[in-house]
């Protein structure tokens, strides 16, 4: 057993919420993820059987909210938008040099757990573009050096 019992317990207080057990999905999954960082194979098994679902079920809502991570994260969250106005005012350029910068891919984490780097969608500051978000909090009208220092400031 990956979950604890104590998250098991609230995952109990959260389906008995819902008319149909399977409406406690999401919630169970925000639970697990606050228990565990990440919701894996091993886990998803474990959450299927709780719901007698599958677990590729379990791994297609995982997959499809960038809110969920399959795999271990870094302790920060590095998040370019990349949409259009975005993309407009440099954003991909701008999300290839920190590539560049911290040694990952987009959807990668630096070797030393420190930094998660991805893109989203637009995060409706698109006045101030280009943009990125860590942990939450916003980061604007960017250009490569400032974010490259916002960054190397992430302990
Ligand atoms: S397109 Fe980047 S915040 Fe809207």
């Amino acid at each position: 057993m990956v979950i604890s019992a104590e998250t098991r317990a609230r995952i109990d207080l959260e389906i008995a919420k819902y008319p149909k057990r399977r409406g406690a999905l999401l919630p169970t999954l925000h639970l697990v993820q606050e228990e565990l960082g990440h919701i894996s194979l091993d886990t998803a098994k474990e959450v299927a059987e709780i719901f007698a679902i599958a677990p590729v079920e379990v791994m297609e809502v995982v997959t499809f909210y960038n809110m969920f991570f399959d795999r271990p994260q870094g302790r920060h969250h590095v998040y370019v938008c990349t949409n259009l106005p975005c993309s407009l005012r440099g954003a991909r350029g701008l999300l290839r040099e920190l590539e560049k910068h911290l040694g990952v891919q987009t959807g990668e984490t630096t070797p030393d757990g420190r930094i998660t780097l991805g893109h989203e969608e637009c995060l409706g500051a698109c006045a101030y573009a280009p943009m990125m978000r860590i942990d939450g909090k916003y980061h604007e009208d960017l250009d490569v050096d400032e974010a490259k220092r916002i960054v190397d400031a992430l302990r």
